[in-house]
């Protein structure tokens, strides 16, 4: 018998801030403090999303903020343990259904040039090339590749979401991850409404 194992996905709390930092140093050599994440919270415009199992541990975590009609994504991250099982594209995915619920248009960010796993999750669901700023990372010099998502508004994403929820859906079984929703955000669902 091939036993799942429970992942849920939901906003943030307070109580939860030493967890993001963890988080963050383990899967980024820490880019925010506890005040960086707490700001965030605060922030009406700012969209925070985790990853926990069942124990509550935080094991992921994607956050945008909402400038006029744009989602910038600043922030995607699963702890190392958990990388390569469709967990990424899932919070991805998770991030960009809020937006459209959010009304917004577009969807941009920046990744390191090198960052190979990211940039391929960015492209799975659909992100292209818009440009490259040079030199972006102060503490490695290297470049960052600016990308782009548009027509979140459009009819057509949202069959495109579909589909992408269907390759997520069997990632994650194929991981004997089970997606739970109790408690958590109804609009990440799935079922595209
Ligand atoms: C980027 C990150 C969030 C991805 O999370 P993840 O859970 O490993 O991603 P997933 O398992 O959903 O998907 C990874 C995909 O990339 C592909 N991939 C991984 N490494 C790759 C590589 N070197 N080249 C091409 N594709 C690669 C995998 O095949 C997989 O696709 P598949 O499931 O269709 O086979 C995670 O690696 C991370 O937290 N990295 C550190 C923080 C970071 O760099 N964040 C991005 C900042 S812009």
């Amino acid at each position: 018998m091939v036993f799942s194992r429970l992942i849920l996905l939901n906003t943030p709390h307070y109580n939860q801030l030493t967890q993001l930092v963890e988080l963050d140093r383990a899967c980024l050599g820490g880019l925010w403090r506890k005040k960086g994440y707490q700001r965030e919270l605060d922030n009406p415009d700012s969209s925070l999303l985790v990853l926990s199992l069942e124990s509550n541990s935080i094991i992921g975590c994607g956050c945008f903020w909402a400038i006029l009609e744009e989602a910038h994504i600043v922030l995607l991250m699963i702890h190392p343990n958990y990388q390569g099982q469709g967990l990424g594209q899932l919070l991805l995915y998770s991030l960009l259904k809020k937006a459209v619920n959010c009304n917004l248009e577009r969807a941009t960010l920046e990744v390191q040039v090198s960052n190979q796993s990211a940039i391929a999750v960015y492209q799975k669901i659909g992100f292209q090339l818009a440009g490259r700023r040079k030199g972006y990372y102060q503490k490695t010099g290297k470049d960052a590749l600016i990308l782009w998502r548009g027509h979140l508004n459009h009819p057509r994403f949202r069959e495109d979401l579909s589909h992408w929820w269907s390759h997520i859906s069997d990632r994650l079984s194929q991981s004997s991850w089970q997606l739970s929703l109790e408690g958590g955000d109804d609009d990440i669902s799935g079922k595209n409404k």
